[in-house]
């Protein structure tokens, strides 16, 4: 394994490579889990080389005090990537490295995508997101990228910011990995009590169940089941449920038989935020 802490010194070593290797690119914010584990190895078995970037984006949050308590455990990370391959190219840059002097965001235009649920909440994300993403793509130039399917709407808004800025690059999403239980792996399911991590069970659960409703009812009765569940389980705190079109985001007025949708939700519970989210159709 090979880490790299600089642009340059990544930008040289990438430029060593030959015409017809594949470039895969998986970029991290570290605390590197099973569902991490899944992306990794999919970009080993599709590419010649592979970069994974770990890199904790202060833009990206909107809550400080998530950015402070967000784990940084790089010698366990290199661990786990060790164990994939050998070959593997870390890239674990610092701030001033990603941003110079300047630590803020670009401002896109993501065709709304970035106006609902996650982008509803949490002002300025999806901005970070875009920021550091963009930055990554134009360095590493990879042949193919992979995100996980668990941040469905930061999947859509990556492929929409490839293709405002016009980045050649492929956009792999990759289906979410679950705990036995059905809790969506998590760098913060680790910030959870371990009674709490088998309570969080309840979510995927639910989900489960709306999407068996959906088949029969409208978005609007799901939609209101489902918040009537969380209800009834108070320690698991509804931030949203949201039903929507698979590709645009635009909530589901009334359901149409072309169409995918999907459902989306954000639960707080131990002052720790969950998001997860299933396709209905
Ligand atoms: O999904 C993440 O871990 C982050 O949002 C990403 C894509 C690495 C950008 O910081």
């Amino acid at each position: 394994m090979l880490l790299i802490n600089t642009r340059k010194e990544l930008k040289d070593h990438l430029s060593s490579l030959k015409k017809n290797d594949s470039l895969g690119l998986v970029p991290t914010m570290g605390a590197l889990h099973i569902g991490h584990a899944a992306l990794v190895e999919r970009a080993v078995q599709e590419n010649s080389v592979v970069v994974v970037s770990i890199f904790v984006n202060p833009t990206q949050f909107n809550n400080p005090e998530d950015l402070e308590n967000y784990p940084q455990t790089l010698t366990a990370d290199l661990d786990i990537l060790e164990k994939i391959a050998n070959h593997i190219i870390v890239f674990a840059p610092n701030i001033q490295e990603m941003y110079a002097e300047n630590v803020t965001s670009t401002t896109y235009d993501f065709d709304g995508l970035d106006k609902v649920m996650e982008g509803a909440f949490r002002e300025g994300h999806f901005d970070g997101v875009g920021t550091i993403v963009e930055a990554l793509l134009t360095l590493v130039k990879p042949t193919r990228a992979y995100f996980g399917e668990k941040d469905y709407q930061q999947l859509q808004i990556i492929k929409k910011l490839t293709e405002i800025r016009h980045i050649p690059v492929e956009i792999v999403g990759c289906p979410i990995v679950r705990e036995e239980n059905g809790l969506a792996f998590s760098s913060r399911n680790e910030r959870l009590t371990e009674n709490m991590r088998k309570e969080a069970s309840f979510i995927y659960r639910t989900l489960t169940t709306a999407k068996k409703k959906f088949g029969t009812e409208s978005a609007v009765y799901v939609t209101e089941w489902v918040t009537k569940q969380f209800e009834e389980h108070p320690e698991l705190e509804l931030e949203y449920i949201a039903i929507a079109q698979a590709d645009t985001l635009k909530p589901v007025v009334k359901k149409q038989k072309n169409k995918k949708y999907r459902a989306f939700i954000a639960v707080y519970t131990e002052g720790v935020r969950l998001i997860d989210n299933i396709a209905l159709n």
